[in-house]
């Protein structure tokens, strides 16, 4: 029996973080931290979680004292992420910290770096490529009326964009996926030695084809982004040695596959469960990009990433020793009712919708952020241009989500339609 707080809440004690079911809808989670302890010592993380919009705000600013020099992929592993070490090191390339990894000034080398490689003209250009993607995703379902959306349309349209960005073939997609899965498995639960073992052996894989792409664009450069990657020189003016390489790309395919997908599957989601914002956009396809802005901040594909505390501090009048590990929750941030009015209702006349920190904010703000906008609006608009009355083919799975500490991959989402006729 669980007592009720004056705010309506449960007490913030009566729910575990790691509680599949609490990761699968968050949102009561959230509001019981607003109203109770927008800084919170996590017991069964043993993490401070960070709740309110202006506290982490500050977090994300102030690189001095909340560092991003942690090990992010083996956190949660402890000894046994040695084992990991250890066969990387034999046989393909050790972990080095570049970018997420990194505070400035070391970041600042590598963020040159990667803003050259996605800057917004480079990205603009590749706007005509990802429409006629998102048309051929399309063309393989539309005449069945019906579709399961993640793996037919979400999945495979991020995979090709990024697939051809960094040098795979779109053959080779399932690779890729098991690579952008294996990356991030790691950060999502504790695994054993041998699962580590085998982790560390995919990754290995995937750095030897890495290996093999950068030496093959290096001597035959094409309009690609791991093109751009190889051509890119340090602020020294050198080029970058391959365990730069290897690490700054091991961060480009976990950022976009699984971030992106998740956001286009939650933005279908948010159509399917509000049928006015569904009519509101087909009415006027301009607003595309006001949907996708209140989605991501409605349900943020990362909820979350972490920093390590560099000094004793206090944040929202909570002491935290140096040492601590905070817990950057971007997702509870976003649904904040001291910064978004009425932050459960979906939106996207808000006016503040942009304000969100779905991308985080300074130094790290998402290097890939004008990459997933184009994306978004893109597949959302291509999609309402050629399918009709979307709706839910069947029950959703519960749990809908795959459980994850940092991210929220969806399981899947059957839908049916009707074809317009573009005649
Ligand atoms: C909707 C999709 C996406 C979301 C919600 C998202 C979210 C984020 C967030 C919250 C951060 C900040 C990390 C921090 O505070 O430490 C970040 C950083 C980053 N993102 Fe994304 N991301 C998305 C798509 C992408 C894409 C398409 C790429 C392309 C490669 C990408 C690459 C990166 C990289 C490399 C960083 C690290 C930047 C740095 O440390 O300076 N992301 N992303």
């Amino acid at each position: 029996m669980h007592m009720e707080t004056q705010t309506g809440s449960k007490p913030i004690g009566d729910f575990n973080f790691l509680d599949p079911a609490l990761l699968d809808d968050p949102f009561d989670y959230y509001r019981a931290l607003h109203e109770q302890a927008p800084v919170y010592l996590m017991p069964e993380t043993g993490m401070y979680i960070i709740a309110g919009y202006d506290d982490l705000r500050t977090i994300l600013l102030d690189t001095e004292t909340f560092s991003n020099n942690l090990d992010g992929y083996g956190m949660l592993q402890g000894e046994n992420w040695k084992v990991h070490q250890e066969i990387l090191e034999e046989r393909g390339w050790p972990d080095l910290s570049t970018l997420n990894f990194t505070d400035p000034p070391t970041h600042t080398r590598y963020r040159k770096v990667a803003d050259t490689i996605f800057n917004p003209k480079r990205i603009a250009a590749l706007a005509e490529r990802i429409e006629q993607l998102c048309n051929a995703q399309i063309d393989c379902f539309i005449d069945r009326g019906e579709c399961e959306f993640v793996s037919e349309f979400a999945f495979p349209l991020v995979g090709t964009i990024i697939s051809e960005q960094l040098g795979l073939d779109s053959g080779q997609m399932g690779q890729f996926k098991k690579w952008g899965e294996a990356i991030m498995a790691p950060t999502s639960r504790v695994m054993t030695v041998e699962e580590l073992r085998e982790n560390a052996e995919t990754i290995v894989e995937m750095q030897q084809f890495i290996a093999g792409k950068l030496d093959e664009r290096r001597k035959d450069p094409r309009n690609d982004l791991i093109s751009a990657l190889v051509m890119a020189r340090g602020d020294d003016g050198e080029e970058l040695n391959m365990l730069e390489l290897q690490s700054l790309m091991r961060q480009f395919l976990s950022g976009t596959y699984e971030s992106v997908v998740t956001m286009i599957s939650h933005g279908m989601l948010i159509l399917l469960r509000n049928p006015d914002v569904m009519a509101k956009l087909r009415a006027d396809l301009s607003r595309v990009p006001d949907f996708v802005e209140e989605a991501l901040r409605y349900d943020s594909p990362v909820p979350g990433l972490a920093r390590v505390v560099t000094r004793d501090t206090q944040v929202g009048g909570v002491d935290i020793p140096a040492g601590s590990i905070v817990m950057t929750r971007y997702a509870a941030a976003n649904r904040d009712p001291a910064k978004f009015d009425d932050p459960g209702k979906f939106d996207m006349d808000r006016k503040n919708r942009a304000h969100h920190l779905a991308f985080g904010n300074g130094p790290h703000f998402c290097v890939g952020r004008a990459l997933a906008r184009r994306e978004l609006n893109l597949a959302f608009t291509t999609l309402l241009t050629r399918l009709n009355d979307i709706e839910l083919a069947r029950p959703l799975p519960d749990p809908l989500h795959v459980p994850h500490a940092l991210l929220r991959p969806m399981k899947e989402l059957p839908i049916r339609f009707t074809k317009i006729d573009m005649a």
